[in-house]
């Protein structure tokens, strides 16, 4: 389900996936007035207003797959982990708890899954807050730190109301009720100050103690007391606490729950999800695409953003390639103790093996991958602030996908350090304030500076600060770029049955569920496109010409060569030959073949203009075509022009004397009746000629009596009547009988 705003760059990867301008974003749209909601359809990218296709191309691999990442579903993951576990501090049972949450999901995305524990890490003395009548803001779960001096309760912890003693260092800021109850105070970073007021709750009555910063909202502190109070729980919250404690007090009564407990020299916790290479179940020689998060958070904080975020990306990246059979091994990391100094991650790089890291692309670190806070924008960070693989690969996924804001500069500060530390290309993938350098050639030596979201590493790192757009943008350019390496790199080589590399030329794979647009060659005749372990029919279309690679079977990066059969078909046209003249109603018959040797030889049929056969049937010139196509969908095409006539018998002579303004009879047959139009048009017509030579001496002009005028048929004899003028007397003329059939018949005549 899409249910999350569109960045713009999703609009522009829309339109050129459906290759339709109308792509339309979808969701909730609030009317002005009103404020009616249309919520508008789920599923797949929509189109409205857009023709309809004729035919429907599935998109590439590539599109596909971040067409289906969905930041919802980070978000739901995000929430369990910061608001249903909350915060994660290392060594507790709430790391192990993100662990066997993130386990649980890719194991039901059919990863083999590992938790691997690691440590002894130092003691942890925390305070877990609940309440069973208030909505905590930021989360039911609050984390405090327990002091070494108070009370550890177990996982029960006690039970009261809260009453607000203020500074508590008079007893007139104790309410009448602080007896049996749990007492808030200021925290105080002067030791005395401290234990007076925890001294002073203690004489009035409480039954726990909470100090909280009042000002500045840094992470809980650990702490102790001059005079140890063992008999009750003293915990120690941010200025967030106090804030969100005093707030709810101003409402009314408000009843929380203190456990405190501490965590002796505990084990940190990491998960690692495998889902091996379709060819390599035992994970011996197939490439490792990892992705890495940390689980854990700092004191007192739900690490919505630091770094839930980076685990709600990793699975959402793992559901989607779950559905995919890949020759890459995948890997996903959530690792504990990020914030004790990447202890997880280094743990788990020294359970490589030398072998195990060499097969390694890369690993994509996700912490802190979208927050709210405006000023932050998307980074790849490396320990060395050199670019690398890890790096240029999420540059080429954004640009695939329309996404200009990525840059790349120096950090080290999580769990990409440790792999780069054993030299696995890897970067931090952040969305943060990140100053860099003036000049970036200056990221590799000394990096930039940054500022980081007010959230951060404090107790109101919660879901207000996640961002479902910049998740989005990070699912589409780091998960594209991860998806992009799982998947097998192919080079398609489209070439001419000549050898020569076809540039701009449509290549076109069927791995089962349709044809998939992949693009066109460049110049080299050649494309790279991505797919999983499948089998596909690759197609290349050039000019009309049609060349497909069956069942080619796709297990790793390799090549696809097509060859495109571009020689036409020959034809070699016997009858009739250009200019033949046939006799009207004689049998006649064509006679033509036509050749391919590459792709053979798919139509080869001879018509004449009309659509019908060599026919002899009408008079006049016929145009006779012989249209080839071989397999491969090249063509030719062979056109002569034949002339049929009339068979033609003159009753005059070739030269004879009249009379002028006489009428001359011209018969002649035609071998049967053919209606009286049978004079081509503006015939018969005379000419004045010389009467030694015959050289014409005029133009010639059309007879009086026109086509049927004057003509008439009797007994097989056609008698046409030329009406000779007076004006003519003593020159000679040719009479012209052009026919309908396109012949030409002469008579001289000498007139008196
Ligand atoms: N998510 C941070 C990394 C981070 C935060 C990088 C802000 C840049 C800006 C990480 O969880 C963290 O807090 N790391 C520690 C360092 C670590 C080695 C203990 C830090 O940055 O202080
Ligand atoms: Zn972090």
């Amino acid at each position: 389900m899409r249910s999350s705003p569109k960045q713009p760059h999703r609009f522009k990867r829309l339109a050129v996936i459906g290759g339709l301008a109308a792509a339309l974003s979808f969701g909730t749209v609030s009317a002005a007035a009103g404020g009616v909601q249309v919520q508008g359809p789920s599923g797949p990218d929509l189109t409205v207003g857009a023709p309809a296709a004729t035919s429907v191309l599935l998109p590439d691999y590539d599109s596909e797959i971040v067409g289906q990442f969905d930041s919802a579903n980070s978000v739901n993951h995000i929430r369990h982990l910061a608001v249903d576990i909350g915060p994660r501090l290392n060594g507790t049972p709430q790391e192990r708890e993100g662990a066997e949450y993130i386990g649980g999901i890719l194991k039901s995305y059919g990863f083999e899954v590992t938790l691997q524990s690691w440590g002894p890490v130092s003691t942890k003395r925390v305070a877990k807050v609940t309440s069973s009548d208030a909505d905590l803001p930021g989360g039911p779960n609050w984390q405090m730190a327990a002091s070494t001096s108070g009370k550890f309760t177990g996982d029960t912890g006690v039970k009261g109301q809260v009453v607000d003693a203020k500074t508590g260092q008079s007893d007139a800021e104790f309410p009448a009720d602080s007896e049996g109850n749990i007492v808030l105070m200021d925290y105080s970073t002067t030791a005395a100050v401290r234990n007076t007021a925890v001294a002073n709750a203690v004489s009035h009555g409480a039954i726990a103690v909470i100090l909280a910063y009042p000002t500045g909202n840094s992470a809980p502190p650990s702490f102790t007391l001059t005079t140890p109070q063992p008999e009750i729980p003293v915990i120690g919250g941010g200025s967030a606490h106090s804030t969100w404690i005093r707030d709810l007090l101003a409402k009314g009564p408000l009843t929380l729950t203190i456990a405190t407990n501490e965590y002796v020299t505990p084990m940190g916790t990491n998960v690692i999800g495998i889902r091996h290479a379709v060819g390599d179940p035992t994970g011996t020689t197939a490439p490792i695409v990892m992705v890495g998060a940390h689980i854990d958070s700092v004191l007192g904080a739900p690490g919505a953003h630091d770094d839930a975020s980076g685990n709600g990306v990793s699975l959402e990246v793992a559901r989607v390639l779950s559905r995919y059979p890949l020759d890459k091994e995948l890997r996903i990391g959530g690792f504990g103790g990020e914030e004790g100094g990447l202890l997880g991650a280094k743990a788990y790089v020294n359970t490589l093996t030398a072998e195990e890291k060499a097969r390694f692309v890369g690993e994509w670190q996700m912490d802190m991958v979208g927050t709210p806070y405006e000023p932050a924008r998307l980074w790849a960070l490396t320990p060395d602030g050199q670019s690398n693989y890890v790096v240029q690969e999420a540059y080429n996924a954004a640009a695939r996908f329309g996404f200009d804001g990525l840059r790349n500069c120096r950090l080290g500060q999580s769990d990409h350090q440790a792999f780069f530390d054993v030299g696995i290309p890897s970067s931090l993938f952040i969305w943060l304030d990140y100053r860099p350098p003036a000049s970036p050639a200056v990221c590799g030596p000394t990096g930039g500076t940054y500022v980081t979201e007010p959230q951060y590493h404090k107790p109101t790192d919660t879901m207000d600060n996640i961002s479902p757009e910049r998740l989005q943008t990070t699912l589409d350019v780091v998960g594209g770029a991860v998806a992009h390496n799982a998947l097998n790199a192919v080079t398609v080589s489209a070439l001419s049955d000549a050898g020569q590399p076809l540039a701009g030329a449509p290549v076109r794979a069927d791995c089962g569920k349709g044809a998939r647009n992949l693009g066109t060659t460049g110049a080299d005749g050649q494309l790279k496109a991505v797919f999983p372990h499948v089998k596909c029919d690759f197609t290349v279309t050039v000019e009309g010409a049609v060349a497909t690679e069956r069942r080619v079977s796709i297990s790793g990066d390799q090549a696809v060569k097509v060859t495109v059969d571009l020689t036409k078909p020959t034809i070699s046209l016997t009858r009739p030959t250009d200019g033949a003249v046939y006799t009207l109603g004689k049998d006649a018959t064509a006679s033509y073949r036509c050749k391919d040797n590459l792709s053979g030889v798919a139509t080869c049929v001879g018509t004449v203009r009309d659509g019908k056969s060599l026919g002899t049937s009408t008079v006049g010139f016929h145009e006779f075509t012989v249209n080839a196509a071989d397999r491969a969908g090249n063509t030719v095409s062979q056109k002569v022009t034949y002339q049929v006539v009339y068979r033609w018998h003159a009753y005059f002579p070739e030269t004879m004397n009249g009379k002028a303004g006489s009428a001359v009879p011209i018969k002649f047959s035609l071998d049967g009746y053919h209606g009286t139009r049978v004079f081509a048009p503006g015939y018969p017509a005379s000419q004045p000629v010389t009467c030694d030579t015959g050289k014409p001496t005029g133009p010639a002009e059309p007879t009086r009596n026109q086509e049927h005028s004057g003509i008439s048929y009797k007994d097989g004899q056609y008698n046409y009547v030329w009406k000779t003028d007076k004006s003519w007397s003593h020159t000679c003329r040719q009479l012209q009988l052009k026919l309908n059939d396109g012949s030409s018949h002469f008579t001289t005549i000498r007139l008196k």
